[in-house]
This record gives structure tokens, C-alpha cells and sequence, in this order.
């Protein structure tokens, strides 16, 4: 709040209406990927915050954390982690479920790919209901490491409080649907 870059970064933003039904108002970060200066500036702010807080794990959400944490975690000297929908990874995994509007969907981790004590945070672009963030802290909690934050580039509303995200959380643009 307050930093100058987060006006240009929610300008780069592109709302679609009725996408991918009618109702949704869709947030489209691939118009955000496409301008250099609001792409580096999302980057950039996260890498400010968190490059002095001993972070070895960048554990981004399939498929639009992948968009963001690879180059995040480059920057600050950690590891990254992919979080991927089922029978993605080849090797031995761990699964969270969670809620969707209808039914369930599901989050699987390396076995391995972390280890107990690291310092991790999540990365997503978007948090609407919480539920995906929720299971991406629960694979790396049952890892034993320890979450420190999650970070989005889009917060659909307050989520703090309504769900079982149990660490800090921030996005950097909120856009109220
Ligand atoms: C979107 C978004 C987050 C999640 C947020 O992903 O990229 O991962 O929903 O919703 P929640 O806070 O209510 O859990 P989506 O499920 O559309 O998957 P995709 O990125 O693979 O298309």
C-alpha cells in the first residue's frame, strides 16, 4: 500500500466478464505478462520483501504460480517448488484436496522436494475462496516446513479470518469483484 508500482501493476490487469461462465469476472494476469514494467515491478516487489527473510522454499500454485515463483526464487537464492493438480509428477507425491464451487480438486507435492525446517512461502496469483492456498500450506506443513507467508498478485476479497490460512497472507492489488 502506498508503493507507486501497484497502480500500473492493476492496470495490467485485464477484467473479463462471464469468463470462463457467465457471473465470473475473470482476472486475466497474461496482459500483466506482457508489459515489461508491471511484470518486473510484481516481481520486484515481492523479491523486496522477502530476500532478507531466509527463505530457501518458493512453492508456487499450478498453473499461474508458475508465472511468478520461478523468477522470484532465483532472485532471492532459493529453491523453487512446483505445487501441481493430480497425476502431474512423476515421482513419489503427497496430495491435499480442497473445495471447489462444485466438488473437489487436489494439490500433490514431491516427497522430498522439501526438508524439514526450511523456510517456505506460497506463491498464486489469485486468492478467492482460500481453499487452494490452504492445501498448498498443508503439503508443505506435512513436509515440516515452515511457511512463513503467502503472496498473490490479486485478492479477491478478505480472506483472513473466513478460512483456515493459518499464515500471513498479502496480495498486492485487491480487486473487489
Ligand atoms: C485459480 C487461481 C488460484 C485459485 C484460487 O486457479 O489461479 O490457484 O483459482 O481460488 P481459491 O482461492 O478459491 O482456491 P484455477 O483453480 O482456476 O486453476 P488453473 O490456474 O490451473 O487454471
Amino acid at each position: 500500500k502506498g508503493d507507486p508500482r501497484l497502480q500500473g501493476i492493476s492496470e495490467a490487469i485485464r477484467v473479463v466478464p462471464h469468463f470462463p461462465k457467465p457471473g465470473i469476472m475473470f482476472q486475466d494476469i497474461t496482459t500483466l505478462l506482457l508489459d515489461h514494467k508491471a511484470f518486473k515491478d510484481t516481481v520486484d516487489i515481492f523479491v523486496d520483501r522477502y530476500r532478507d527473510m531466509d527463505i530457501s522454499v518458493v512453492a508456487g500454485v499450478e498453473a499461474r504460480g508458475f508465472m511468478f515463483g520461478p523468477a522470484i526464487a532465483l532472485a532471492i537464492g532459493a529453491k523453487f517448488v512446483p505445487l501441481r493438480k493430480p497425476r502431474k509428477l512423476p515421482g513419489k507425491v503427497i496430495s491435499e484436496a480442497y473445495e471447489l464451487e462444485y466438488g473437489t480438486d487436489c494439490l500433490e507435492m514431491h516427497v522430498g522436494a522439501v526438508k524439514p525446517g526450511e523456510r517456505a512461502i506460497v506463491i498464486d496469483d489469485l486468492v478467492a475462496t482460500g481453499g487452494t492456498l490452504s492445501a498448498a500450506i498443508r503439503l508443505l506443513e506435512r513436509s515440516e516446513a515452515e511457511v512463513v507467508e503467502c503472496a498473490c498478485v490479486i485478492g479477491l476479497r478478505e480472506v483472513k479470518g473466513q478460512l483456515r490460512i493459518a499464515v500471513n497472507y498479502r496480495s498486492l492489488s485487491m480487486k473487489m469483484l
